[in-house]
């Protein structure tokens, strides 16, 4: 079954078209990076805005390139920035309706931690999700299309929002998580000892915050101590990058590997934007398949939002009999 996904939940206007779940036929995403790079982050109302003028030609593009019509179209629902997220379902709304397509109402979260499925389909439930974006940081146990919970989120800052704010005080522009990743390259990890918080309250003790490790970074630009005394300025961009990056590494890779103790599941998968960050991916595999664990790491284009996560899934909840209404409504809380 061919698939038409539509995602428009912040800031990229994406479709794509998949079959059967994981083959990708088209994937076409349009960034809006230009457009918000002047503000150094989203602007809900230029996001609502562009998904109008652009998502249109990106499903022509995509249904062009897939050779074939969709059976089926799915689209993210939430949760996401709600003029942004009302964009995709109104399109996807008449566009089933028109043509008497059935409709799926896909989570953007789930869809992320999805995204690993996508190029390895033998993946099995239960498994893990290190889910870790712009907006949102967790681990989730996948139990099924449709079924996951949080094991642990982030009280504060999503890591990629942390990478986003450090990039802007090391002057490296927006958006902020590939700057610091190519900024970090011939950096020393080890150059300043930031802190790696990990709270251990939380229903499951498994919660992120990253908000004191970017307060840390912020008084290290400064030249200053946690006291905000006159200490140690004048570091090199590399090395503070590198440190930074090395310590949101050691906290997410910390709980993945807690949370596959604690729960005996012994597979994980990576998903979000900040997936794509290659000290991430390494350590990742590296630290688990020290620990035994089956680590699955989607490629780079199926971290960052896309559609075709959006499709994969939106399969899977179909043949579950998981049809959406025709009147379809967004969930901007999720
Ligand atoms: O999943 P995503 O595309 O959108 C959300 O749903 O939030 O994630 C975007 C986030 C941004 O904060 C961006 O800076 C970060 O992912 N990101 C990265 C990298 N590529 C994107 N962070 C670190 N290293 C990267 N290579
Ligand atoms: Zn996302």
């Amino acid at each position: 079954m061919r698939v038409l996904g539509i995602e428009t939940s912040c800031d990229e206007t994406a479709a794509a078209v998949v079959e059967d779940g994981h083959r990708v036929l088209s994937s076409v995403v349009r960034s809006q990076d230009a457009l918000h790079a002047p503000w150094g982050g989203v602007v809900p109302e230029v996001a609502g805005r562009a998904h109008v003028e652009s998502l249109g030609a990106v499903v022509e593009e995509a249904q062009g390139r897939a050779g074939a019509g969709p059976e089926a179209v799915a689209v993210t629902s939430g949760p996401g920035l709600v003029g942004s997220l009302l964009v995709g379902v109104a399109w996807a709304r008449a566009h089933a309706w028109a043509l008497g397509l059935p409709l799926a109402a896909v989570d953007h979260l789930e869809s992320h931690c999805y995204a690993a499925r996508m190029d390895h389909p033998d993946l099995a439930y239960p498994y893990l999700a290190l889910l870790v974006s712009g907006g949102h940081t967790a681990v989730y146990l996948c139990e099924a299309p449709g079924r996951q919970r949080a094991l642990g989120r982030t009280r504060d800052d999503a890591a990629g929002e942390a990478f986003d704010k450090v990039a802007s005080m090391l002057g490296l522009g927006y958006p902020g998580g590939p700057a610091v990743e190519r900024a970090a390259r011939g950096g020393d990890p080890a150059a300043v000892a930031f802190p790696r918080p990990l709270p251990a309250g939380g229903p499951h003790g498994l919660d992120f915050s990253f908000s004191g490790l970017k307060t840390a970074v912020l008084y290290a630009v400064r030249g200053q101590d946690a006291r905000g005394t006159a200490a140690s300025s004048g570091l090199p961009v590399a090395d503070l990058a590198a440190s930074f990056q090395e310590a949101v590494v050691d906290c997410l890779v910390a709980r993945a590997l807690e949370a596959a103790r604690r729960t005996g599941v012994r597979r994980l998968a990576l998903g979000g934007g900040v997936g794509a960050n290659g000290r991430l991916r390494s350590r990742l595999v590296e630290a688990g398949g020290e620990a035994g664990l089956d680590v699955r790491l989607p490629g780079a284009a199926l971290c960052t939002d896309n559609a075709a996560m959006v499709a994969g899934l939106g399969y899977h909840l179909l043949a579950a009999g998981r049809v959406a209404p025709a009147d379809l409504a967004v969930r901007p809380r999720g």
